[in-house]
């Protein structure tokens, strides 16, 4: 990928992931990346949480706990499952919307900013040549991970970035037509 305008239209997300993950430099520059993405008021809307190695296990362990809070009952291969979400990748980055509730920048304007962010980290990953993808599901807004993250009642967590080294060929990006969702007034 030669520029920004190339990088962008050419983006896939890869949902398979295996190692090698980024290096900790390569980890660091995605993550000041993400830190200038625009920020309404400089409120710094943004906490980050990367878990890689033996962290991947213990993240593990709280979805298995979130799954069981909600479902008592869960079969063996939905905790296996909820256990092993975690390993999908060498890395993931969980990222969180820590936000100011007594300021004039809305709640929303500071969720967007973070998102912006795990953006800004996805396309990082990108360039350095590895693949990523921004997945959420019911464990972003699971309360026993809430609450181990000590999220406040207006935070969230806004997406765990998986990254990694794809696994096979990536899919051509999907192009939509820009007649669908644009409209001109000149
Ligand atoms: C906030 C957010 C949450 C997402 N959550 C999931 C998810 O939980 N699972 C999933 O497969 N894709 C999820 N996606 C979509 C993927 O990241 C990806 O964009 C999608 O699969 C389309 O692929 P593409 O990015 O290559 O076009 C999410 C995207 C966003 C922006």
């Amino acid at each position: 990928m030669t520029n920004i305008i190339d990088a962008l239209q050419a983006r896939v997300s890869s949902p398979k992931l295996c190692e090698p993950g980024p290096t900790r430099p390569q980890v660091e520059l995605m993550l000041r990346c993400a830190v200038r993405a625009p920020d309404h008021g400089r409120l710094k809307p943004w906490r980050f949480v990367v878990v890689e190695g033996g962290g991947r296990d213990a993240l593990g362990e709280l979805f298995e706990k979130a799954l069981l809070a909600k479902d008592s009952g869960a079969s063996e291969q939905k905790r296996d499952k909820a256990r092993s979400m975690s390993l999908r990748a060498p890395m993931l980055v969980v990222a969180i919307a820590n936000v100011t509730t007594s300021h004039k920048v809305p709640v929303m304007e500071q969720v967007i900013a973070t998102g912006v962010a795990v953006q800004n980290m996805q396309l990082a990953a990108l360039e350095l040549g590895y693949g990523a993808i921004w997945r959420t599901g019911d464990m972003a807004s699971s309360s026993v991970v809430r609450n181990y993250f000590t999220l406040e009642p207006e935070d969230q967590i806004v997406g765990f970035l998986y990254v990694g080294t794809p696994v096979g060929e990536a899919r051509p990006p999907v192009v939509q037509d820009l007649g669908a969702c644009v409209e001109y007034w000149s």
